[in-house]
């Protein structure tokens, strides 16, 4: 194990019957490091993470975290990991700070969890039932129970699913700042924003294997796409009549393909969306699409993100 690597997965597979859910795994994280697992529903994100975790035991591969064998060494890993998992409960008429009182007692060392139920804006619920919060309420008492004993590492499996946008954001500063006192995070998510704007590295996994890993600008920058470029066909002005009707039907992609910087075009009924790159590459598709006669409209041209380089590896969108 090199000095800095503070998780280290080699060759990890779990197969459940015909089902591959982890096939042939490898991650090396460091210390520090805000690491994030992305893929479809069914990739083996959760399962990964469990046995690193110790709860599932993987049948073949070796897995380290802190120099400690999650299977051997569980009790002693529990004290210096803290774990947020993607499906759990607490009973119904269990108080919040009875609940953190109770996980506080599991562990040789805790912090203090006022100053977390305020980081998390749960400080008003503290005295509220379980079954008394939202969907995104119960998902924040989740991340303040896994940061409970002040752990070397901390686990959040879909950490802001149920969230609202602000919550999300909340969260995403929380994370930074329990990074900054030296938490390594490992997180899944699925949304390729929070995966690009706060993981450090990035790991695309699909049918229970890694197809990229990388920092996510690397990832997007190795594309060799710049940008996204989409637009709606509206129709076809032949002279000045309008053929709107048969206007996605008429539209022949081929057209744009030979533009300069267009490395990529793909229709979905009247959504035509352009991947490419240079500077000018929105001014020559305007001019390509006027000389042609293409009436468009909603034309936004984007930076390519985590999700295109997840579609041009795959073929398929991630959602899918
Ligand atoms: N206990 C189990 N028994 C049988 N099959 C399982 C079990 N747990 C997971 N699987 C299967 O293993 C595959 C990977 O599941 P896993 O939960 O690791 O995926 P995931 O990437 O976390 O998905 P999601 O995004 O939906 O949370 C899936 O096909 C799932 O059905
Ligand atoms: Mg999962």
């Amino acid at each position: 194990m090199q000095a800095q690597e503070i998780i280290t997965v080699e060759n990890l597979y779990k197969h459940y019957g015909q089902v591959k859910a982890v096939d042939g795994i490898s991650l090396q994280i460091s210390a520090s490091e805000i690491f994030g697992m992305v893929g479809p529903n069914g990739s083996g994100k959760t399962t990964t993470i469990e046995c690193i975790e110790g709860l599932r035991q993987p049948d073949k591969g070796k897995v380290r975290v802190l120099g400690l064998d999650p299977e051997k060494d569980f009790y002693a890993l529990r004290e210096i990991i803290g774990v947020q998992l993607q499906a759990c409960n607490l009973p119904a008429r269990m108080r919040v700070e009875e609940a953190l009182d109770l996980f506080a007692s599991f562990y040789q060392h805790s912090v203090d969890w006022r100053a977390l139920l305020d980081d998390l804006g749960l400080t008003e619920k503290r005295r509220s039932f379980y079954n008394q919060l939202s969907g995104g309420q119960k998902q924040r008492l989740f991340v303040a129970l896994a940061l409970i004993n002040r752990p070397n590492i901390v686990f959040l499996d879909e950490l802001t699913t149920g969230l609202d946008p602000q919550a999300r954001r909340a969260t995403w500063d929380l994370v930074r700042r329990i990074r900054e006192q030296g938490t390594t995070v490992f997180l899944t998510t699925h949304f390729m924003e929070e995966a690009e704007r706060l993981c450090d590295r990035v790991a695309i996994l699909d049918h229970g294997r890694v197809i990229a890993m990388d920092t996510p600008n690397s990832l997007v920058s190795q594309l060799g796409m710049s940008r996204r470029v989409t637009f709606e066909i509206n129709g076809h002005s032949s002279g000045a009549t309008k053929i709107a009707n048969h206007a996605a039907s008429d539209f022949n992609p081929a057209l744009l393909g030979v533009v300069e910087g267009v490395q990529k075009v793909d229709q979905d009924g009247n959504e035509v969306v352009v991947h490419g790159k240079g500077n000018g590459l929105v001014g020559e598709l305007v001019r390509a699409l006027e000389n042609a006669g293409v009436s468009f409209t909603n034309l936004r041209s984007e930076q390519a993100n985590l999700e295109d380089v997840f579609l041009a590896l795959t073929g398929r969108a991630i959602r899918n």
